[in-house]
C-alpha cells in the first residue's frame, strides 16, 4: 500500500458555540472561540489516499484529479467563508477542526474510488491539528436559529 497526499490551504472564520448552552456555559467551554462575530484561521488540509500503484502508470491516483476533487468540493466551498453561515454542508454543525475533518471526509469519500480515502488531516494552526480515518462518529447538527439564518 502506498499513501499519496494532497496538501492545500484555506482561510475561514468561525465561531464555536452550542445554541443549546447558556452564554455563560458557551463562554466557559469555548472561551475566546465563542466571540460572537467570530475569528479566523489559516487552515492547512492534507487529504491522503491509499492504494497500489497502477503498473501501467505508477500512480495510486493522479494527483491532478485529487487536487481538482478537493478544490471543487471542499476548498471552493470554505475558502474566505464564515463556516457557521456560508457553507451548505456545515449548517448547524459546530465548526471545530474535529467536525470539519469528519464533514470533509464524508464529502470526499463519496467522490473518490471506494476505499481509497485514507485520512483527513486538518491544521487549524501550526500547533493544533486533527486527523480522521473514517471510523464512524456521531456528529450533531443543530437547528439553525432565525437570528443566525439572517446572515445566510
Ligand atoms: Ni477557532
Amino acid at each position: 500500500m502506498v499513501y499519496v497526499t494532497r496538501k492545500c490551504h484555506f482561510s475561514a472564520s468561525h465561531r464555536l458555540y452550542n445554541p443549546e448552552f447558556s452564554n455563560e456555559k458557551n463562554d466557559a467551554i469555548f472561551d475566546k472561540c465563542n466571540n460572537p462575530r467570530g475569528h479566523g484561521h489559516n487552515y492547512v488540509l492534507e487529504v491522503t489516499v491509499a492504494g497500489q500503484p497502477d503498473p501501467e502508470t505508477g500512480y495510486v491516483i493522479d494527483l491532478k484529479k485529487l487536487r481538482d476533487i478537493v478544490e471543487e468540493h471542499v476548498i471552493e466551498k470554505v475558502d474566505h467563508k464564515h463556516l457557521n453561515y456560508d457553507v451548505d454542508f456545515l449548517q448547524g454543525i459546530i465548526p471545530t477542526a474535529e467536525n470539519l475533518a469528519v464533514m470533509f471526509w464524508q464529502i470526499l469519500a463519496s467522490r473518490l474510488p471506494s476505499g481509497q480515502l485514507h485520512s483527513i488531516k486538518l491544521f487549524e494552526s501550526d500547533n493544533n491539528f486533527v486527523e480522521y480515518f473514517g471510523a464512524p462518529v456521531t456528529l450533531r447538527r443543530f437547528a439553525v436559529r432565525h437570528e443566525e439564518a439572517e446572515f445566510v
